[in-house]
């Protein structure tokens, strides 16, 4: 059942080109510049006039989430607020019945997920889906949505489920980009036709298997590591940072890389991992001056780059390489890397990599 892997986790890893395939089955058609999504189209009209879309989810979920409102800003331009379900809920939270919500849950059944899906329900609001289970708690509540089609997640920490999530926000993105008439044609079909390559690409981006083998082995023994990342790359830090720490047990943050000087470059010695996502993207250079600042400390550089980067590779202890892309499918790459290098570092610390102590697959409690 684990198709010759040692572990759910690392065959759900490298399912990620199907997994990222199949959520795309049927609604892309990038020659035509054309997003179609069955599940929601019965809201085109609510999509195109929402006044503002209210995410709401929890943990890997919630960072998918944070990567959806950084797509649907840039493409479609409808403000977007991400939210955690278990703060929403009980907030009193201004909601109308312009507001569009969309929950994303891999299970389907988290409790303060379908509770905050409850509640903007009762207040008027739009709710669609971003679910992985047919069939499942979530999916019925919600008036719309588009299933991931990622198949049985095993593995408690969420892996393909977080980039077929992904997947699909790029998809809504470029949707409400088509509706509301945000995008030149000819930008959807580019973007359309890059996201058809992208499980080719994340095959690519997998090989890093040997390369985060062998940091792990540098980092094992670390009590803290710092992920850091901008733009579209900071919750792609703060997704790693999760990885890490909820199957190996070394406390991690994910800090958005220009906060690091407001507080936790403090913490940066000798001994403290900093793994920065450096590919050359908008934000490159100033990235790089982050790395700076991270070096004058003595932390040790762990940087994903973009693949030929040599000023990157300069400054850094370790680089792991991606392949380049749009800066839109940065999460979908350089998460591959972090997915891996938590896998193994749990591995050397010898912890239960599928089953993580106190964690369950879906928290139906809230
Ligand atoms: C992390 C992880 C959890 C879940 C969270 C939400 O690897 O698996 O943080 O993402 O419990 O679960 P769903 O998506 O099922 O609502």
């Amino acid at each position: 059942e684990k198709a010759g892997y040692d572990h759910f986790m690392l065959k759900e890893i490298h399912e990620q080109p199907r997994s990222i395939r199949d959520c795309m089955r049927g609604r892309i058609y990038p020659q035509e510049g054309m997003v179609q999504l069955g599940g929601i189209k019965e809201y085109a009209e609510k999509l195109r006039n929402a006044d503002r879309i209210i995410i709401v989810a929890c943990g890997t979920s919630w960072h998918a989430g944070l990567v959806g409102e950084y797509l649907i800003e840039e493409y479609a331009r409808v403000p977007v607020g991400v939210e955690y379900a278990s703060e929403f809920r009980y907030r009193n939270p201004i909601i109308t019945e312009r507001d569009i919500v969309i929950a994303i849950s891999q299970s389907g059944e988290t409790a303060d997920t379908m509770a905050a899906v409850e509640l903007a329900k009762e207040r008027g609001a739009t709710i669609l889906g971003i679910c992985n289970v047919v069939g499942s708690s979530i999916p019925r509540l919600t008036h719309g949505g588009v299933y991931t089609h990622a198949g049985p997640e095993i593995g408690v920490a969420s892996t393909k489920a977080f980039t077929a999530q992904v997947t699909v926000l790029t998809q809504i993105a470029l949707y409400v980009a088509q509706l509301r008439g945000t995008l030149p044609q000819s930008k959807l079909v580019e973007l359309l036709t890059t996201l058809q390559d992208i499980p080719l690409l994340v095959e690519k981006a997998l090989n890093c298997d040997e390369a985060t083998r062998y940091i792990a082995s540098e980092i094992k023994d670390a009590t803290n590591a710092i992920f850091l990342g901008r733009g579209i790359g900071f919750p792609v830090a703060l997704e790693g940072a999760l990885k890490l720490k909820e199957i190996s047990y070394i406390h991690a943050e994910g800090y958005p890389a220009a906060e690091m000087k407001h507080g936790p470059i403090a913490l940066i010695d000798e001994e403290m991992p900093v793994v920065v996502i450096a590919t050359q993207n908008s934000s490159y250079e100033k990235v790089i001056s982050n790395i700076q600042e991270v070096k004058a400390r003595k932390g040790r550089i762990i940087a994903i780059v973009t693949e030929g980067d040599t000023a990157v590779k300069g400054l850094a202890d370790y680089v792991i390489e991606i392949p380049h892309a749009d800066e839109a499918f940065l999460p979908l790459l350089a998460t591959i890397p972090l997915q891996l290098l938590s896998y193994h570092t749990a591995l050397l610390r010898g912890c239960n990599v599928d089953q993580p102590r106190n964690l369950a697959k879906s928290v139906t409690v809230e």
